[in-house]
């Protein structure tokens, strides 16, 4: 694996493959990599001849000072696994290097997908996220670009930035990793303590909760009672919410139109996300 610093040289590295026709897929993290990044290493490692995955803790995408400075990194352990799934290529770049003095922040129209869940609980963030992965793609000119859908809101964010950016690349987003029991892998997951992990299956308990128990007409009792499940578990909610694909909430289901369901919710002031595709 080659490790890069700098923007300048990987961009010519990048360029130089690509005049030699070979395909590029990129993987963007924050590091503290678990089975889930690598998952979407070996994704990309499958359809592209060169894997680059970045480590870049963005601070312009926390909304909450603390959780930044929480934000766990392990970068040692993040190299090794990404040595031992043979990634190519590691961005590892400073602050300076993203946000040089002369970068100019812009404002993305993102619309209604920015007001809703996430982007209602956490303002400021989803300019954060399109700022750095316009920035990385502007410095990785890759083929294609990873991404999990257990950030769907992300997913669907990111989708819109390169629609108005205009920026040629193709999205691939890759199923969600969890660990045997269900809870969905996330780098946050290791400040959890056992007792606290134990609680935190309890969101993936409710996912399957409203999947297995839904039925068309109103969906508040079983959003109620999902939410109970958390509660009982020790959580806070953020939100709970049954959308289309669209992240419309959907309140009273027809029997047919395809809905997710989505949660955020904190346990001792560690925030955990996770959605799932329940018709
Ligand atoms: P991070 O949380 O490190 O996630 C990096 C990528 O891994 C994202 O596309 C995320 O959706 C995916 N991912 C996380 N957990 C996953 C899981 N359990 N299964 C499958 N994929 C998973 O998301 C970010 O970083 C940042 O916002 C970033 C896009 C890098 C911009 O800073």
């Amino acid at each position: 694996m080659i490790l890069f610093k700098k923007a300048a040289d990987l961009s010519s590295f990048i360029d130089n493959q690509r005049v030699m026709n070979k395909k590029v897929g990129f993987v963007p993290t924050m590091g503290a990599l678990h089975a889930g990044h690598l998952s979407l290493i070996t994704q990309s490692k499958s359809d592209n001849d060169i894997t680059v995955c970045s480590i870049f803790v963005n601070p312009t995408q926390f909304n909450n000072p603390e959780d930044f400075k929480k934000y766990p990194i392990t970068i040692e352990t993040d190299i090794k696994l990404l040595e031992a799934n043979s990634c190519d290529i590691l961005f590892l770049p400073s602050t300076e290097e993203i946000y040089p003095p002369d970068f100019e922040k812009k404002y993305y129209q993102l619309g209604s997908i920015e007001r809703v869940l996430e982007g209602k609980h956490r303002p400021g963030h989803f300019q954060g996220v399109c700022m750095v992965v316009e920035r990385l793609l502007n410095i990785v000119h890759c083929d294609h670009l990873y991404l999990g859908k257990k950030d769907y809101q992300q997913c669907m964010v990111l989708k819109k930035m390169i629609e108005i950016t205009q920026l040629k690349v193709n999205i691939i987003v890759a199923e969600t990793i969890r660990e045997d029991n269900g809870l969905a892998m996330s780098s946050r997951n290791q400040r959890l303590s056992n007792n606290e992990k134990q609680k935190s299956l309890s969101i993936y308990k409710a996912l399957n909760h409203i999947k297995k128990n839904l039925k068309p007409g109103s969906l508040t009792p079983i959003i109620e009672e999902s939410k109970t499940m958390l509660i009982e578990s020790d959580f806070l909610i953020d939100y709970f919410e049954i959308t289309d694909s669209n992240l419309n909430e959907v309140s009273n289901w027809d029997g047919k139109t395809p809905l997710i369901a989505l949660v955020a919710a904190t346990i001792n002031n560690i925030r955990l996300i996770d959605n799932m595709i329940i018709a």
